[in-house]
């Protein structure tokens, strides 16, 4: 069954777990509130942060949350997630993501760089960078990021750095030679996998974004579904979604624990080939 058949025939307006997803319409049950608050609140103090969790658990979506929160006037946010960059060319593409134009030298991108944060630090704008993946960071970019929180002798908060990627990257910061960094970290925060009644809620969420009061989800099929996503949204979108094709095909408006069990049994042959 093809994508728009799957759609038109249980009726939703769009996929209802893609990714495609407006920031506010994110799903924040109090776990993930709680996050966006912490992350929030750690900006308006000028901190620096942590934000670790494995893959899937909606650590993006929260960053997400995050900058549909805060106030463009009071803050600029800026992401990169393309972490696996020397030093010279991390900063470079920094250049582009704050709209400079890179310049050759790797001593003078990283002035201008700083020259930037200055700059907005005059117009009382806090500035933000988000580096997402940064367990992919490279060893000597990882090691001179906090020159970066330098200002005016070290005196000023002009920039927070927001460091989101797997629980790894905590271990890379312990190691010795980038303990300046660990040190001007302030907090840590820890995305951790949904509870079942997370996951029921967010097929119940998402289902209602696309139009859908009535579930199609038995209850049995939500605890298969939340034991096999080990509470990762990722996988529940992605299982989600496959059990919702499966019924369509066989024409059932409803998901069982069955139709579910079939998708998983096709997920094991295909790993298994
Ligand atoms: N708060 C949320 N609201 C709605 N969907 C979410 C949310 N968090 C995660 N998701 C879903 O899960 C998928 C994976 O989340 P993501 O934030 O990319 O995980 P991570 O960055 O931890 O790997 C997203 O593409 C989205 O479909
Ligand atoms: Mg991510």
């Amino acid at each position: 069954m093809n994508n728009a058949s799957y759609l038109s025939f249980f009726g939703f307006s769009s996929a209802p777990f893609g990714k495609e997803i407006g920031d506010a319409d994110l799903w924040l049950p109090p776990s993930k509130q709680d996050l966006v608050d912490g992350l929030c609140e750690a900006a308006a103090e000028r901190e620096c942060v942590l934000v670790l969790g494995e893959p899937g658990l909606g650590k993006t979506c929260v960053l997400r949350a995050v900058r549909h929160r805060l106030s463009p006037t009071e803050y600029r946010l800026t992401y990169c997630h393309n972490a696996t960059l020397g030093k010279r060319d991390f900063y470079r593409q920094l250049c582009l993501a704050l709209g400079l134009s890179p310049s050759a030298t790797a001593a003078a991108v990283f002035y201008a760089v700083s020259s930037h944060v200055q700059e907005l630090g005059k117009e009382r704008v806090h500035p933000v960078f988000l580096l997402d993946e940064a367990h992919l960071l490279h060893s000597d970019t990882l090691d001179h990021l906090h020159i970066l929180l330098n200002y005016e002798w070290d005196s000023r908060a002009l920039l927070s750095l927001f460091l989101i990627g797997l629980p790894e990257l905590l271990d890379r910061l312990t190691l010795r030679r980038h303990r300046s960094m660990l040190s001007r970290i302030h907090r840590r925060f820890v995305v951790g996998p949904l509870t079942q009644d997370d996951t029921a809620d967010y097929l119940r969420t998402r289902l209602r974004l696309v139009g859908v009061d009535r579930e199609p989800f038995h209850l049995d099929a939500v605890a298969l579904l939340h034991d096999h996503s080990g509470g990762a949204l990722r996988d529940v979108d992605r299982l989600a979604t496959a059990a919702l094709r499966e019924a369509a095909r066989k024409k059932r408006k409803t998901v069982d624990a069955e139709t579910l069990q079939r998708v998983l049994d096709a997920e094991g042959r295909e790993r298994t080939s």
